[in-house]
């Protein structure tokens, strides 16, 4: 069985051919990054031109790559929520008009699911898991019990994960997308030097939750103390020494090992006798973080689990699984399913 999967839902244009046996036979992908870089984040209306422009000429290369036919294609899947909905609409008509040509089933993929399942394409995991779903539009502790049964035990009540790191790579002048730069510069610097807040920590109402707006306005004032004003009103990037943005860099990125940490803890891991912890989405990409959950989960007896770097980030191969396990399962979708902004996985 193959499934060709198109994502399309953020800024990446990507298809992939993903087959029965875990076999990824095709994976291709254009990163609009370039063109949303001067903004420091992504245009919606931009995104979805852009992946209107390339997403045919994608198709033909991921299928020339697995050396295949539209014929071979047993089934098409397309993110069609949650995300910008020009470019979900864009991927995911694309994928019921072929569903529809070739007369074989549409499958509509919800992009959490795809992230919390890639690690069953990439390695050998099965339910229940522990899933830290940190991405650029999300932030979540899962249980995922089973395929499709999803229960959510906590969320970011502001920004993202993904976001924060953006925001305070942006706010050092630092290109978009921000984490991996956050990420690099963070290993020269001294993660003891500035002692960031860690929100929500002492909330009972908030046990599995995570803000982040403040500690990213901490960051902010650490700034400004630094370079000794205000610079909201400054139109050219903050000037500040290569050693204090790695320690910021540092310290940031320490204090959110400390909160990821800490939320999980509160998971009540023994209830559930859970032995997998799955970290996904792109912020998952973080060496980083990952040491420091495997160096946590070891307490709990729990082998922790993160996609390859390639596989974190917004792909296509992690959507065309998703279609394999529906597919699988004989579950699909009509012609008719409506694209979804939002989507909650449980
Ligand atoms: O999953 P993703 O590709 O798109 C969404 O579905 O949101 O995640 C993109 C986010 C961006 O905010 C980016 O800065 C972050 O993942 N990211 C990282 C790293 N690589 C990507 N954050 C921290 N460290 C990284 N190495
Ligand atoms: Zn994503």
């Amino acid at each position: 069985m193959k499934i060709l999967g198109i994502e399309t839902s953020c800024d990446e244009t990507a298809v992939a051919i993903v087959d029965g046996e875990k076999k990824i036979l095709a994976n291709v992908l254009n990163s609009q990054i370039d063109l949303h870089q001067k903004y420091g984040g992504v245009v919606p209306e931009l995104a979805a031109r852009s992946h209107i422009e390339v997403l045919d000429s994608l198709i033909l290369e991921a299928l020339r790559e697995a050396k295949l036919d539209f014929g071979d294609i047993d089934a098409f899947a397309a993110t069609s929520g949650p995300g910008l909905i020009g470019g979900v609409i864009v991927g995911m008509m694309a994928a019921k008009t072929l569903a529809s040509v070739f007369k074989k089933p549409f499958i509509a993929v919800n992009h959490l699911e795809a992230h919390a399942l890639t690690t069953r394409l990439t390695s050998d995991v099965s339910f229940p898991y522990l899933l830290l779903l940190i991405s650029g539009g999300h932030c979540q502790i899962i249980l995922a019990k089973n395929f499709g049964d999803y229960q959510k035990l906590g969320e970011t009540i502001d920004d993202a994960l993904g976001e924060a790191f953006d925001k305070v790579a942006q706010m050092l002048g630092l290109p978009y997308p921000g984490g991996p730069h956050v990420e690099n510069l963070a290993k020269n610097g001294d993660e003891k030097r500035f002692n960031f807040p860690r929100p929500l920590l002492n909330s009972k109402d908030h046990l599995c939750d995570f803000s982040f707006s403040g500690l990213k306005t901490a960051v902010r004032r650490e700034i400004e103390k630094l370079i000794g004003e205000d610079f909201s009103h400054l139109t050219s990037p903050v000037k500040i020494l290569a050693q204090d943005k790695a320690d910021i860099c540092a310290s940031f990125q320490r204090v959110v090992c400390e909160i990821l940490i800490s939320r999980l803890t509160n998971a009540n891991l023994s209830e559930f006798n859970l032995k997998s912890l799955v970290i996904a989405g792109g912020v998952a990409a973080n060496r980083y973080i990952l040491s420091a959950l495997q160096k946590w989960a070891q307490d709990f007896d729990m082998a922790v689990f993160a996609p390859p770097i390639k596989f974190c980030t917004d792909n296509a191969a992690m959507v065309a699984w998703v279609g394999v396990e529906k597919f699988q399962r004989g579950i699909f979708d009509d012609i008719n399913f409506k694209p979804k902004a939002r989507w909650n996985l449980s």
